[in-house]
């Protein structure tokens, strides 16, 4: 019980401490400052590999205390969930260990490097979820209130039967051959390139906008870009952190490059269940586009359109009306009426990306509180990944196109 604000606690532990670190940082001190919960969340401790950088994480970020082995802070008495920060390698054995001991467990996406991860740590959640342990995908965008407003419209049916998907997620922090190597870079790290970092993002956010999932996909994918300098001591959100840096040559001498290998960009067509057809588009080289996440669904009765650089905003065309009037209009999704948004500024006073991670807090402390499933579920995460997997095995075999196996539960709220 928290004697200051009378509320009982949730002891949060925290792995990996760079971007979304500091993103997930941000939402675990400010969701119970804005929303009523019925648990308050305690940034109880944190986790990385240095204990001079992490000890100072804590600090910035406001953590408690600091630990240097994930298992340490896994075992401890004080944490009562685990929020895995780390790049794709490390997230099934973390997730696994937390689970098994008990911890309700958020990871970020996508969920693991491979299916068989994925499938182990889905069936790992379902045991937990019968002993009350609640476990949660960090697919941040469905707490967009544009987008959670969106999902709302589709299934109150305000765009009917839905005919096409389009999905774009654009980055262009690679499109320099000489940026410097990163561990997004490296296969055995994060699993793919454009396509599980950024391509997870638009698959699970058409199956959650949708409600239903892919049943197979045709794709290309690419590598633009054979080698990259490794680089001496840059760090930043989109940059190799601690275990890429590597000295530059002496003297000026070009700098010892490594091999990418993963995908630079990935483009891919699918099919869903009810017949929809969607389009997908990954890529880090579309200069100009810094973190263009677009999404339009086009159904009998309207359209919905959203882009993530201005994402106060949802685009709505009603095709019911009369013909002469018609045409996209904007939503400004500001209004208390709007998801979320009850408890944030008056309308107009808008929302930027740090509060999906208050919002994905929240959702998560609710599901906790409440002993109900939490969505994305690890469930929904294994379907993302099979729909990866799928994607590289058509690209791999002349885009051939390739089904996606049917989710093993209800992954998806209908
Ligand atoms: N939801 C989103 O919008 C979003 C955005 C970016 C990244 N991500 C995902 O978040 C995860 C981390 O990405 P990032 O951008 O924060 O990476 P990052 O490089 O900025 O940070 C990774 C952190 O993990 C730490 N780390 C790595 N291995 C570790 C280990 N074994 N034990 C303890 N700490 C370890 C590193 O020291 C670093 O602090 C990835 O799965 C990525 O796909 C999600």
């Amino acid at each position: 019980m928290d004697s200051q604000q009378g509320t009982p606690t949730l002891g949060v532990g925290m792995v990996g401490y760079a971007f979304m670190g500091a993103a997930h940082s941000q939402g675990w001190r400010t969701a119970s400052r804005v929303f009523d919960l019925p648990l308050r969340p305690v940034m109880a401790a944190i986790c990385g590999r240095d204990a001079t950088a992490v000890r100072s994480a804590a600090h910035r970020h406001g953590w408690a205390a600091a630990e240097t082995d994930w298992r340490a802070l896994v075992a401890r008495d004080d944490v009562q969930l685990v929020d895995i920060c780390t790049p794709g390698d490390s997230h099934a054995e973390i997730a696994l260990a937390a689970l098994a001991a008990g911890k309700h467990v958020l990871c970020e996406k996508p969920l693991a490097n491979s299916v068989a991860e994925a499938e182990a740590m889905a069936e790992a959640a379902a045991e937990a979820r019968a002993r009350g342990v609640v476990a949660m995908v960090g697919f941040n965008y469905r707490r967009v209130p544009a987008l959670a407003y969106a999902r709302e419209l589709v299934r109150r049916g305000r765009i009917g039967t839905l005919r096409h998907v389009r999905a774009a997620y654009l980055q262009d922090w690679l499109s320099d051959p000489e940026a410097p190597m990163v561990w997004r870079l490296r296969r055995e790290q994060a699993g793919s390139g454009a396509l599980g970092d950024l391509g997870a993002h638009i698959v699970d956010l058409a199956q959650f906008l949708v409600g239903e999932p892919l049943t197979g996909v045709s794709a290309l994918t690419e590598t633009f870009v054979h080698t990259r300098p490794l680089p001496a001591g840059t760090s930043g959100p989109l940059s190799s952190g601690a275990g890429d840096r590597a000295p530059a040559e002496p003297g000026g001498a070009r700098a010892p490059r490594g091999q990418v290998t993963v995908d630079d960009a990935a483009l891919f067509t699918g099919r869903f269940a009810s017949g929809a057809l969607a389009s997908f588009e990954a890529t880090r080289f579309a200069t100009g586009r810094k973190n263009a996440l677009r999404i339009e669904l086009n159904g009998e009765r309207g359209s919905l359109a959203f882009d993530l650089e201005r994402l106060n905003e949802l685009e709505f065309h009603d095709q019911t009306q009369p013909v002469a009037d018609a045409g996209f209009r904007r939503i400004l999704v500001t209004e208390s009426e709007h998801p979320y948004l009850e408890a944030w500024w008056p309308p107009g006073h808008g929302l930027g990306y740090e509060h999906t991670f208050v919002h994905q807090a929240r959702d998560l402390v609710l599901a906790v509180a409440g002993g109900h499933h939490a969505e994305p579920s690890f469930a929904d995460g294994l379907q993302v990944q099979r729909v990866l997997a799928a994607v590289e095995h058509s690209a791999a075999n002349d885009s051939a196109f390739t089904p996606v196996p049917a989710p093993p539960e209800p992954a998806l709220t209908p």
